[in-house]
């Protein structure tokens, strides 16, 4: 399998999915393939250079904070980050059919984390909120973080709906911060 680093090397900074047809492909989007390059990392290669932009910039910003994936290097359509090796809470959901407390005090915490670094947008989808192997929360996707704004995290709200877990996340909200159950009980 060639190397990561000989591949950007040969292709003057832009890597193709063909280049990485020996690597194990983690996942697609609409913006970009995720490909493993070693057990600690990942590469996402973007469609289109500017949503590439747009990542990159939340990324940075997002350094900070440990919810972020570290950001290891990039090139005009790839971006090397910390691989997460774990579950989504979207998967975890739909398996347990339960959400326990200290799942949601590490939602809350990543919540909180997005604001502190400057994120505009405090929302993220199930499917973007990982748990590594340490039980670490980190989440993923930041193409929107500094652009879209949106103060209550409505789309977790209805994911978390969708799955059946809503009334559970927020009976936790309440006992964690009754202020902010009271802001999100009617998202
Ligand atoms: N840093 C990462 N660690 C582990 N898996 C990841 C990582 N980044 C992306 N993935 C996997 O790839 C999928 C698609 O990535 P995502 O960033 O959401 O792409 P898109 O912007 O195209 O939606 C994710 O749902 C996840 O399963
Ligand atoms: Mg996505």
């Amino acid at each position: 399998m060639e190397d990561f680093k000989d591949i950007v090397t040969k292709n003057n900074g832009t890597v193709s999915v063909q280049h990485l047809k020996g690597y194990r492909q983690i996942g697609q989007g609409g913006d970009g393939t995720i490909y493993q390059l070693t057990s600690e990392r990942c590469v996402k290669i973007f469609y289109e250079e500017e949503t590439q932009q747009r990542e990159l910039e939340a990324l940075q910003v997002g350094q900070l904070s440990s919810v972020i994936p570290r950001l290891y290097e990039y090139g005009s359509n790839y971006i090397v980050m910390e691989y997460v090796n774990g579950t989504s809470l979207k998967k975890i959901a739909k398996k347990e059919r339960q959400l326990s407390e200290s799942i949601v005090r590490k939602i809350l915490f990543m919540l909180e984390e997005m604001k502190r670094v400057g994120f505009a947008r405090h929302d993220t989808e199930v499917r973007h909120i990982l748990f590594n192997e340490q039980g670490e929360i980190k989440v993923i996707d930041h193409k929107r973080a500094l652009t879209s704004a949106r103060t209550v995290p409505t789309k977790l709200v209805a994911g978390l709906k969708k799955m059946g877990v809503l009334k559970e996340f927020l009976e936790h909200v309440n006992k964690l911060c009754p202020s902010l159950y009271e802001e999100w009980k009617h998202i």
